[in-house]
């Protein structure tokens, strides 16, 4: 298997043939701040999940513009069911509208859509409604949308801890063969490259249990705007942040 974290930004032999850096290959955003954003504006919470989405489809755009391969997007965590049931049902309604609305416009730009997450979680309406989606972008070529649902990162390594666990149980797996690589394959992400760089906005600085494992090596980006006001300017200041960070993986600088 390929290494999982891409090579890009490593230290050129000689920096004055180094070209500028290509935009990391995989983004991954925490949108966060929708509900100060509303409660700002005397708004109830709905108003800034709506205003969410529209910064979603503003992201979409930008991430293909700028030669963003991979966009994730961390649309509702595990922990979030512990919300209010009011505001549940007002997030897997935008949630339900996204899916049932936006895929066309996404299918005609290209866009691959991917989920990962417990989606067995959510209503067998939505269930079918994310099938779909992903059954109708298989073949796209443009930008890969992943969409992070009902996702955790601690729940997402126990998974895949268990199913080695049962492998070495029923005999088909000895522990001395697991490599990093073998775990990561099962993994939520097996098909997907690892995070470059995880953005996170409304100025809160932590993971959230976001790609826990596969941001072992991600640029962390922390941005004062609240999702809802998240721009393509926000985004294309934080790649050129992302381009002046020096990537070493853990080497030595030459
Ligand atoms: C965090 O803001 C945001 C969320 C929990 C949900 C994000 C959802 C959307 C942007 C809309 C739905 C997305 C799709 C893809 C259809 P918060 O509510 O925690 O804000 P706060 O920290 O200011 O309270």
């Amino acid at each position: 298997m390929a290494p999982r974290a891409s090579t890009q930004n490593l230290p050129e032999g000689d920096p004055a043939t180094a070209a500028a850096p290509p935009p990391p290959v995989h983004v991954a955003i925490i949108m966060d701040g929708n509900g100060r954003w509303a409660t700002a504006r005397g708004l109830p919470r709905v108003a800034g999940h709506r205003a969410g989405v529209e910064a979603v489809r503003r992201a979409v755009r930008t991430a293909a513009e700028l030669g963003v391969q991979w966009l994730t997007l961390y649309a509702f965590s595990s922990e979030n069911w512990r919300r209010p049931l009011s505001e549940i049902i007002d997030l897997t309604g935008l949630l339900r509208h996204f899916l049932r609305m936006e895929i066309a416009d996404l299918h005609s730009k290209g866009v691959r859509l991917h989920f990962i997450g417990d989606r067995t979680k959510f209503d067998p309406g939505i269930q079918s409604d994310i099938a779909e989606a992903v059954r109708k972008t298989a073949d796209n070529q443009g930008l890969n949308l992943v969409i992070a649902l009902s996702y955790g990162g601690r729940a997402e390594i126990v998974e895949a801890a268990r199913q080695v666990a049962a492998d070495v149980a029923a005999g088909r797996f000895n522990p001395v063969d697991l490599t990093e690589d073998l775990f990561a394959a099962r993994l939520s992400t097996a098909s997907i490259p690892d995070p470059d760089l995880v953005i996170r906005t409304s100025g809160e600085k932590r993971l959230s249990n976001f790609l826990l494992w596969q941001s072992a090596y991600a640029e962390l980006i922390f941005v004062d705007a609240l999702w809802p006001d998240f721009g393509p300017a926000n985004f294309a200041e934080a790649l050129a942040e992302f381009a002046r960070r020096d990537r070493r993986f853990g080497a030595r600088p030459a």
